[in-house]
Formats: C-alpha cells, structure tokens, sequence
C-alpha cells in the first residue's frame, strides 16, 4: 500500500517528546521525511534517533518558536536538508500552573503567549513564505487544546492562548486558501505525555490527580501521543484536501457534555 506521507518533507516543533514525538516517529513511517524543531536539543536529537532505527530520515534543529531569527533558520533548515517543506506542524506549547486570574503573574501569561500564540504565527508567517516561494501547496497544522473551545478554570493564559491559536488557524486558512495551503488545529484533552506529568506532579497526590483528570473524560482515560498523531496525519495528507480552518477536538467526549 502507498505510504500516505511518500516524499514529502514535514518539520514538527516540540518535537522532542509527546506529540511531537510520536507525530514525527508517524509521519515518518509514513513516509516523510522530519525535522525535529524543538529548544531541547537532546531530546530532539533522541526522536531522530528513533526515526532512523525505524529506517526513516531525520534531522534535529534547535528552535526557541518566541524568536523570529530561529524559527526562519529552523524552516530553511527543512530546505537545506531536505529541499522542500510540505508540512509543517506547529505543535510547540507550554502551560502554567494553576491559579486564579488574580495570582497569575503578569510575565507567566506573557511566557505561554508568547510561545503558544506568538510562536504559531511565526511558524505561519515564515513556514507559508517559504511554501509560497517554493511553489508548495503544503498542511499547516497548529496544536491547539479543548482549552481553546471552553474556559478551564485556573489556566486563564493557556486557555486564552490556545483560543488565540484556533482563531490564527481560521485567519491563516482563509489568507492562504487560493495558494491551496491548508491550515487546521487539532484540539486534544488531557494526553498522557510530559505535560500532564508536570500538570499532577504539582498535586500531592500525582497518581490520584491524574486519575481524576481520567474521570473527567467520558471515554474514561487520557489520549495518548500516538492518538493524537493519527489526526495530525490525517491533516498532513491529502485525504484531508478539502478541509482548511477547521478543528479536529480529540477530547473522549469532553466537550460534548
Ligand atoms: N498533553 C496534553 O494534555 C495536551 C492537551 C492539549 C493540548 N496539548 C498541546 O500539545 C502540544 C504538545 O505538548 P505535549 O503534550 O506533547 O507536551 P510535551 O511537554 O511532551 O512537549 C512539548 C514540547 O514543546 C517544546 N517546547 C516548549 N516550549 C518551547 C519553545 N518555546 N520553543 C521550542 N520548543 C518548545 C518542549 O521542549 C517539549 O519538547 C502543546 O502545544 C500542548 O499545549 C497537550
């Protein structure tokens, strides 16, 4: 059976662990060719690591996704490699702990918009450049969370980042729709990676924690990474080509209630 990704090129950020991860280890037994974009060199350097002993190819680039300067190297880094850039995935995040509107410090909600919302319209502003130049009618995928489509209490500048990210998506889609480069999020809930760990160590009780974030999903679980992978996939393929500004949510039920 044909790979759904052959010959293309596709860069993830935060791509050294979670989603990112497993979006890279997918897309390349798919047939695709990454560029591992994450800060963490180590770990990026880990995923590629792990893509070549699958027999796929891959290279790490460090990325801060808040620097302009980086995140322009980051894409010609895809051309220089690899000669092109199909899909690129915005998938870098970070979160904060949870306190109320009034705790939360003034330069904690500048860092998570800065990278959850600043560091998606980079990746747009020079990823679709560098498609348009190229003659690439190429997917943009931006992480978004189901804390972009309702408010979750106690994370006022994750939720309002990530709603940020879903409307940039929308913006993105309909400037770049005639170039035939589609862009859509993905909306995932609670996903069993390094962000959720982070999420419950902060708990007493982390085990317990984790456990009652399971509870609030219908389905009875977390994601996992290679779940939310599969719907990236979909987007970076061109089963998705009639699909642009659109949201897959991949919550368990969560915001069906
Ligand atoms: N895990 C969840 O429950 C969940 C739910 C909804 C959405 N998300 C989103 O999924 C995405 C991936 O997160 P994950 O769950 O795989 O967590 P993760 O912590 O495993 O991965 C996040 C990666 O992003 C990188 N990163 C963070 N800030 C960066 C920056 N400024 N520049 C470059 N790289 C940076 C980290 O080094 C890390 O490798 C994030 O956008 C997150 O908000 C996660």
């Amino acid at each position: 059976m044909a790979r759904r990704l052959e010959g293309k090129v596709a860069l993830i950020t935060g791509a050294a662990s979670g989603i990112g991860r497993a979006t890279s280890l997918l897309f390349a037994r798919e047939g695709a060719k990454i560029v591992v974009a994450d800060r963490d060199l180590a770990g990026s350097e880990q995923t590629v690591s792990q893509v070549k002993e699958e027999g796929g190819d891959a290279v790490a680039v460090q990325v801060e996704v808040t620097d302009a300067g980086q995140v322009e190297a980051a894409i010609q880094a895809a051309f220089n490699k690899f000669g092109r850039l199909d899909v690129l995935f915005n998938n870098a995040g970070t979160g904060e702990r949870a306190v109320s509107i009034m705790d939360l410090a003034e330069d904690e909600w500048d860092r998570v918009m800065a990278v959850n919302v600043k560091g998606v319209f980079l990746g747009i502003k020079y990823g679709a450049a560098a498609m348009l130049k190229a003659g690439i009618t190429g997917s943009i995928i931006n992480t978004a969370s189901v804390a972009g489509l309702v408010g979750f209490a106690g994370h006022a500048a994750y939720s309002a980042s990530k709603a940020g990210c879903l409307h940039l998506t929308k913006v993105a889609a309909l400037e770049l729709a005639r170039s035939n480069i589609r862009v859509n999020a993905i909306a995932p809930a609670f996903t069993a990676t390094a962000m959720v760990d982070e999420l419950t160590s902060a708990s007493r009780d982390p085990q317990r924690a984790r456990q009652k974030l399971a509870q609030v999903i219908p389905l009875g679980r977390l994601g996992t990474p290679e779940e939310i992978a599969n719907a990236a996939l979909f987007l970076a393929s061109d089963e998705s080509s009639f699909m642009t500004g659109a949201v897959m949510t991949l919550d368990g039920g969560l915001t069906a209630q």
